[in-house]
């Protein structure tokens, strides 16, 4: 017996020594000492052996095991450190080489106003709402206090789609259809492309608003001014000017354009402010009870305050870009002047 056991091991340091990968090695270790190897195997025929011989042939197999044990530990830790010396070298690299040029993505300048004045703005509170592009006329509209044949529509320069629709022309339905579903006090930004027979250098067929809705108790020009201003400070510089110019918009009352002062040319006056020192940026007023009424919201309880703004136009006033056909070109060179 004790015989059979040293052929085992004798076998087993062959192979062991034979191994030429860490892997092989331990298949040999499965085939010798693993729970069906020869070892498990010879253990079997214990049985056969009479109770003086037992345990000196148990002695004798857990020798021969502790034998190989000790050898496949020394073998495996040689193997092993030749395979970590054999990957560093082939995987050999140079640091100082440039890595592969990435085709770097940038933010369209509309998104990134977009982005910037919706972050401003929601630091006041206010939070987006979307709209449709067609739409009814009753919103587009109507429900504005524009009604059919009034002249404020012939402003706007109407795409209409079919009878009763239209491309919207402005984001102020989106007031609308706010104030229809939901209970003031309500604080919203609705921000979105808008539509309008026109086309030159600083008019596109389709551009971008913002439209910013405040409804609650006691809402006042003074509100309207504080938050114009203060998003203006925000958008173009904490020395930037906000200027109000009374006006008309069928759905507010009082209305008012309003101005930044030009921070191109600090109001000194330069081509992009057409030497006013002021550039213009869009609408506003206190909405008009009539149309809190449409909606649905009581005007001797609530009031509101509006404003309206294209995006091009802030983009190019932030940018400096000088023809807002730039905006849909998609000439990677103008769009990858801009962060990502
Ligand atoms: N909707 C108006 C426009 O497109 C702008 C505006 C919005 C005016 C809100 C007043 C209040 O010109």
């Amino acid at each position: 017996m004790s015989i059979k056991i040293q052929e085992i091991q004798d076998q087993a340091l062959k192979k062991f020594d034979s191994a030429k990968t860490s892997k092989e090695l331990y298949d040999f270790k499965v085939e010798f000492l693993g729970k069906s190897g020869a070892f498990t195997e010879i253990m079997k025929s214990m049985k056969d052996l009479s109770s003086d011989e037992r345990p000196l042939f148990g002695k004798k197999v857990n020798e021969a095991k502790v034998v190989l044990e000790d050898a496949y530990i020394r073998k495996e830790r040689d193997l092993k450190t030749k395979e970590i010396n054999e990957k560093l070298a082939s995987e050999w690299l140079d640091l100082t080489l440039p890595g592969p040029v990435q085709d770097k993505s940038t933010q369209h300048p509309i998104s990134l106003v977009l982005n910037e004045t919706v972050n401003i703005l929601s630091r006041l509170g206010y939070s987006v709402r979307l709209g449709p592009l067609i739409e009814k006329d009753f919103y587009n509209f109507e429900a504005l206090n524009i009604p059919k044949d009034h002249p404020a529509r012939e402003m706007q320069d109407t795409f209409y789609v079919g009878e009763n629709h239209v491309l919207r022309t402005h984001t102020s339905p989106i007031q609308i259809h706010t104030m229809e579903r939901e209970k003031p006090p309500i604080r919203i930004i609705g921000p979105g492309a808008v539509f309008r027979v026109d086309s030159d250098v600083s008019h596109a067929p389709m551009f971008h608003q913002i439209e910013a809705l405040y409804v609650d108790r006691k809402v006042s020009m003074a509100d309207l001014k504080g938050t114009i201003a203060f998003m203006n400070r925000e958008l173009f510089g904490s020395d930037t000017k906000t200027r109000f110019r009374p006006s008309f918009f069928p759905f507010t009352e009082p209305s008012a354009e309003f101005d930044c002062s030009c921070p191109f040319c600090s109001m000194k006056g330069c081509r992009m402010c057409g030497h006013s020192g002021w550039i213009e940026l869009g609408g506003s007023g206190l909405v008009h009870p009539h149309v809190l009424k449409l909606s649905g919201i009581d005007p001797m309880e609530w009031q509101g305050l509006a404003f309206g703004f294209g995006i091009e136009r802030m983009s190019v006033i932030k940018f400096g870009v000088d023809d807002i056909r730039l905006f849909c070109e998609n000439d990677r060179r103008f769009l990858d002047q801009f962060p990502s």
